[in-house]
């Protein structure tokens, strides 16, 4: 329960949530949902005719910001309150709601356990309702200022996010969140492992730890990092699957590549942007390692892993394309980099300025075209690695940990395997797909896509 807040407060309400950009927002609104239903809300079927919309939002690409504002403007004539939160709401706070008088409510990222009793100031006040924590009065507060009390409505039973710390203190040239996010704050040690163990004994069987470089977690509170040990303390806690996201290469220590080696829970799958396979760029983006160092990496971590028995480890990245400045050859860098690691999946985004970034006084002179071409073969490039690297599981066991039926297929199980690769297996006959829903069970591949596996439950 909410404390302090009586109960039933939006009884007779429904809402929907509309959320944007990284896994920190997708944990976000599992807060917003389980505080929403605790009041008494319901979830609608769709945006249309719900009550209160909310919105979770990114700024970290151009054309997702504007898109949010777009999405809310359509909105004028709705009866429905609509409420932004997320970074465009850090960041716009009160200047969004004066620029759009519909808009009922705008709360920042620490500010997400205020969002019932903003919606009830709204509706009853019929004024906008703003309150944002800047992020200096935000490293005054304890951990975690979002609100980790507060119930939590989780996509799966058996999954559960994990925010360790917020902010970013590493200020990648082209990169928003530094600034709207604040500098790093960490969840103490001890509340991790209570919060661990309490999720533990609910039932979740996978938990992903999430910060924007949780390579530096502890960093603020204990003067340096304590990520390997808290992997491993984590490792003690009975979870059976253990995960994370997302990793600075710099920041990767010896000691966090080693736990991958000696902590059986944490699985072979590791989300390391790369960003760039061109020192040159590399350099001017402020990432401070160059390609060499970061295949090390790669190395390491599969030396690790294969020293366990964990073989086949899933790399997945980040890269941008069209860096000001990126040459052809840079480019061709960044190409035979994805060819050496053989991701098994990568998100590419083409660079997009932001005003206040060291990026944004740069000149950036690329044609339009040049940089969609090359975004265009690395595409490619990235769907041919994904390719090859689900065809080692050919005739393999996949051990399977299963979400219930697939979205396409009634008859189809969907699961994830060690390496978070998707997993389909044919619903034996008689039996309901909600009963396999956090079970887990090896799977015989016999079938090997680009972004999924299939094969026979075991
Ligand atoms: N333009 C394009 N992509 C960006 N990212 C961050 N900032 C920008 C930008 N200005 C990408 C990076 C980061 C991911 C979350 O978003 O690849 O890792
Ligand atoms: Fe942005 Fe770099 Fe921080 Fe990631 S590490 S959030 S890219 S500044």
């Amino acid at each position: 329960m909410i404390p302090g807040a009586p109960i039933n407060q939006l009884s007779g309400s429904s809402y929907h949530i509309i959320t944007f950009g990284c896994q920190m927002n997708k944990s976000d609104t599992e807060r917003v949902a389980g505080m929403l239903d605790a009041l008494g809300a319901e979830v609608a079927a769709s945006q249309d005719g719900a009550d209160i919309i909310v919105f979770m939002t990114c700024c970290v690409r151009e054309a997702a910001d504007e898109r949010l504002y777009g999405q809310v403007a359509s909105l004028k004539n709705s009866k429905a309150l609509v409420a932004v939160g997320g970074c465009i709401g850090q960041r716009d706070g009160a200047e969004l709601a004066a620029k759009m008088p519909h808009v009922g409510v705008v709360f920042g990222t620490h500010n997400i356990a205020s969002l019932p009793a903003l919606i009830l100031e709204a509706w009853e006040t019929k004024k906008p309702a703003v309150e944002i924590i800047s992020n200096k009065e935000a490293a005054e507060l304890e951990y975690p200022v979002t609100g980790a009390d507060n119930p939590v409505k989780r996509e799966h039973a058996w999954h559960a996010w994990l925010p360790i710390m917020t902010g970013c203190n590493n200020y990648c040239a082209y990169c928003v969140v530094p600034y709207v996010r604040g500098r790093e704050k960490s969840m103490p040690f001890e509340e991790v492992l209570e919060e661990t163990g309490k999720l533990v004994a609910d039932g979740v069987r996978e938990i992903t730890l999430l910060g924007q470089n949780v390579n530096s977690y502890g960093r603020d509170l204990y003067g340096q990092p304590r990520f390997a040990e808290l992997l491993y303390a984590l490792g003690e806690s009975g979870i059976e699957r253990l995960r994370f996201a997302t990793s600075h290469p710099k920041d990767l220590l010896e000691e966090t590549i080693q736990a991958f080696g000696e902590v059986p829970a944490l699985m072979p799958a590791l989300h390391l942007p790369v960003q760039c396979g061109s020192d040159r760029i590399l350099e001017a983006m402020n990432r401070r390692y160059t390609s060499g160092k970061y295949l090390e990496l790669i190395e390491g971590v599969k030396a690790a892993c294969k020293a366990a028995g964990k073989e086949q480890v899933a790399f997945s990245t980040d890269i941008i394309v069209g860096f000001p400045g990126e040459t052809e050859a840079d480019f061709e860098d960044t190409m035979t980099l994805v060819r050496a690691v053989g991701f098994a999946q990568a998100f590419t985004f083409i660079y997009s300025r932001r005003e206040g970034t060291p990026a944004a006084s740069l000149v950036d002179d690329t044609p339009r075209e040049v940089i969609q071409e090359r975004f265009d073969r690395l595409v490619e490039l990235v769907q041919q690695s994904a390719w090859d690297f689900n065809q080692q599981f050919l005739d393999t066991e996949v051990l399977t940990l299963f979400e219930g039926a697939s979205k396409r297929n009634n008859h189809m199980l969907a699961g994830r395997g060690p390496g978070n690769q998707t997993v389909h297996a044919p619903l034996p006959n008689g039996a309901a797909s909600t009963d396999f829903a956090g079970k887990m069970a090896p799977v015989l591949i016999s079938e090997a896509k680009t972004w999924y596996l299939r094969g026979t439950l075991l």
